[in-house]
């Protein structure tokens, strides 16, 4: 893909990574970009690189544009991997470019290149840049989502280039949201946005509500949101603040996720009375089983959720390893404003329930209690248990919902 002009002056020059599917651990169906961009004006500006296998196709997206032997400065926002392991290729072309970026940046570059001959000046919130007839304004945003994070707001062009947030992982030849929509549905582009935080950003709620209420201090008029993944937010970039205000005060679907393991099909046979009950409150109910659901795919339905089922068989008087794993993801995310409830079978002795608990507890999750158990396989008399379980569950569930 070429490079695009994002507003006169401003062009896109980053790389579509259509085949990744598998992005450190997280699924990635519909691949991702890498976005970084360019600013033409007396001193020519980059904003970020690229993944080291697109460095080459940064760099012809920046010739198309200008000579990259002429950048005179380099803002890094974010340094994970994904975004700087291109700098190397760009400082060879273009040795005598100051790199801009956090002091935290600073040290974790000196982790990944020798920088002991680049010029470097580090920056924080409320320091500006002057790069011809545009001001740049940074603004840190540590642990959004690393501790080095920062955005860059060009002044005269109205544009937050804000790293990570507000990005998807959607590789498409669409470049800006309105063009997206155009050929895709507005779920499609929300369940990205959804995925993306859920996976990443689920911890820092509180973070990203002051940090959005400092950018709306500053009183910053943006018209354009450039994140480093996925479609430019230009038509509707108070879509995407919106949702990640509700998203970072808890806001949920009022449904039931069921998400569960089995091991002889017994615990799988509670999960249809139980979307059955949940169902007769009036209540949609998804159903999925880990082991058939990447982890990545779990996580964000269980964020979409207001209620959450989680269902384990016994093995060893613990809870199914499938089932640890999810919960060792869930309770490093942080995960606040849900509801939770557990059930499953067992062959003699139980435990796994009582394990699903303790853990939704130590996240301080609220939990709906006692969970429901059935020996070996359910019976009829289980399966109507099963039944009332999930209607008293989504009774509760309401309940809970409504102080959102
Ligand atoms: Fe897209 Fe935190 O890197």
């Amino acid at each position: 893909m070429k490079a695009v002009e994002i507003k006169t002056g401003i062009f896109w020059v980053g790389a579509i990574d259509w085949a990744i599917r598998d992005f450190h651990g997280y699924v990635t169906p519909k691949g991702t970009t890498y976005n970084n961009y360019l600013a033409v004006d007396e001193k020519l500006t980059l904003f970020d690189t690229v993944k080291y296998n697109f460095g080459d196709t940064t760099i012809a997206n920046i010739r198309e544009v200008a000579d990259p032997s002429k950048i005179e400065n380099i803002i890094i926002n974010h340094i994970e991997n994904d975004h700087v392991t291109s700098l190397d290729k760009i400082m060879h072309l273009a040795p005598g470019a100051t790199i801009y970026l956090t002091e935290k940046g600073k040290k974790g570059l000196e982790r990944l290149y020798d920088i002991s001959s680049w010029k470097i000046k580090t920056v924080k919130t409320g320091d500006t840049l002057t790069i011809g007839r545009r001001n740049l304004l940074f603004i840190e945003t540590p642990m959004l989502h690393w501790p080095d994070s920062m955005m860059t707001y060009i002044r005269e062009d109205k544009i937050l280039i804000s790293q990570d947030a507000f990005g998807q992982h959607l590789a498409s030849a669409a470049r800006f949201d309105d063009e997206f929509l155009e050929c895709a549905s507005v779920f499609e582009l929300e369940d990205a946005v959804i995925d993306y935080y859920a996976n990443i950003l689920m911890p820092f709620g509180n973070l990203i509500k002051s940090k959005i209420a400092e950018i709306q201090k500053l009183g910053l008029e943006i018209e354009v949101i450039a994140p480093d993944h996925g479609i430019i937010w230009r038509k509707n970039p108070e879509k995407i603040l919106k949702m990640y205000l509700d998203m970072a005060g808890g806001a949920a679907e009022l449904k039931v996720v069921i998400i569960y393991d089995t091991m002889w099909n017994s615990t799988e046979a509670m999960t249809l009375p139980l979307m059955r009950g949940i169902k007769e409150e009036g209540i949609d109910c998804k159903v999925l089983k880990l082991r058939a659901t990447p982890m990545s795919v779990a996580i964000k339905e269980f964020w979409k959720a207001r209620g959450v089922l989680v269902g384990s068989p016994t093995l060893n008087n613990k809870m199914f390893p499938s089932v640890a794993e999810f919960l060792h993801h869930v309770a490093g995310l942080r995960p606040k404003g849900r509801i939770a409830g557990s059930f499953g079978s067992y062959g003699w002795g139980g435990g796994a329930v009582k394990e699903v608990y303790e853990s939704l507890k130590g996240m301080k999750l609220e939990v709906f209690e006692p969970g429901m158990e059935a020996l070996s396989r359910p019976s009829p008399d289980d399966a109507e248990k099963c039944y009332e379980f999930g209607k008293a569950f989504a009774k509760k569930v309401k309940e809970y919902h409504a102080q959102f």
